[in-house]
């Protein structure tokens, strides 16, 4: 996932000379200025460079550059440019759609720019790793939810796709042959735990618009990059609020715990849990799956999901169909517009 998000970053930098300025001893303030960066997104990325060792801060202003940081840009510009290719659209689709995105990513010539990452050598941090990885996270990603909708072991690729797909996961060491099949003994050890936990990079994966314009956020008219007026530009909200409720096995499970405590506890008899931010549902799925089914009944428990986001309430309407749950489109800012809707809509049934 670091991967993912640095390397468009480094591209950017590289692009523009940063690193050669920085490493002459300006201080930042003056490197912004002459590079007519916007000050807060490269602040920012420049706070991941340090924390990927790429740079050092040597006093308030300056930094030094360090070994690990490449010098030049050619290998990996190319590589970027499959951040415009929109993966995201072609989950769910029919296995001729598979193809199809395979094709627009051109990943036979891809591999051919792609530098060998020897794992045994070179560190998380090396641009070896962060080229394979930023292309390995997206496709691992949509080969996962591509096998779950066509339910077959990647039958859905054709032959071509399927050989530089294997040789690509078989260089990054999550297969175990070159030339293997797709079924699951193929999988390394590495490769099946990144198979498993993939769904988590949803979050990750959904900033690929910003990131694939991350250029013009550092050095041009950042307001571009999110102004599409009604519709949020700059991340793909289903993906984003996908991957959010697929973190949750790993995140939530302490706060679901006290939830279901806590309601044990309480002498109510009739309850509504409220997400404000509810994203895809799967918190309030999760909450009220938690809860024992008479105290369910006794204590009458509802959901209410709030979102600032059209999108968010429509995967949540499909992930709660089946519990007593109330949606609503509202901003988390103006938490009394909220209530009065609330109160408006469900006076007669709850109180809140
Ligand atoms: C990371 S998701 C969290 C979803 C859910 N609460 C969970 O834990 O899985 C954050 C959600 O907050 C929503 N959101 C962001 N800003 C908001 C605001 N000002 N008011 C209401 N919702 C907002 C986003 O649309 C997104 O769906």
């Amino acid at each position: 996932m670091h991967a993912y998000v640095a390397l468009p970053v480094a591209s950017s930098f590289l692009k523009h000379n940063i690193f050669d300025v920085v490493s002459s001893g300006k201080s930042i303030f003056d490197v912004i200025e002459e590079k007519q960066a916007n000050p807060g997104y490269f602040n920012i990325a420049l706070k991941m460079f340090e924390s990927l060792g790429w740079i050092t801060k040597h006093d308030d202003a300056c930094y030094e550059v360090t070994n690990l940081c490449p010098s030049d840009n050619a290998s990996i510009s190319k590589i970027v440019t499959t951040y415009s290719v929109p993966f995201e659209e072609y989950i769910g689709r029919e296995a001729v759609t598979t193809d199809l995105y395979l094709n627009q990513l051109d990943f036979s010539k891809l591999q051919d720019l792609l530098p060998t990452y020897d794992s045994h050598k070179d560190s998380l941090s090396s641009l070896n790793y962060l080229s394979n990885g930023a292309i390995l996270l997206p496709l691992l990603y949509f080969l996962k939810q591509a096998s779950k909708t066509n339910s077959r072991d990647f039958e859905m690729l054709d032959s071509r796709s399927k050989n530089c797909i294997y040789q690509f996961l078989f260089k990054n060491e999550v297969v175990l042959k070159a030339d293997g099949r797709f079924i699951e003994s193929d999988f390394s050890d590495l490769g099946q735990a990144l198979w498993d936990s993939v769904d988590n990079a949803g979050v990750t994966l959904s900033y690929r618009p910003l990131l694939a314009k991350i250029e013009q956020l550092l050095f041009y008219d950042s307001k571009n990059v999110f102004s599409e007026i009604g519709k949020e530009a700059h991340i793909d909200r289903e993906l984003n609020v996908i991957g959010s409720g697929a973190q949750h096995g790993v995140f939530f499970k302490g706060f679901i715990d006290h939830i279901a405590d806590y309601l044990a506890m309480k002498e109510v008899d009739n309850l509504q849990i409220v997400d404000m931010g509810c994203g895809d549902g799967t918190l309030l799925k999760s909450c009220y799956d938690s809860i024992d089914r008479k105290q369910k009944k006794e204590k009458r428990v509802a959901l209410i999901g709030v979102d600032l986001n059209k999108e968010a309430i429509s995967v949540a309407h499909k992930t709660l169909e089946k519990v007593p749950h109330h949606l609503c489109v509202g901003n988390i800012n103006n938490p009394q517009r909220v209530l009065t809707h609330l109160e408006q809509q469900l006076a007669a049934s709850i109180t809140i």
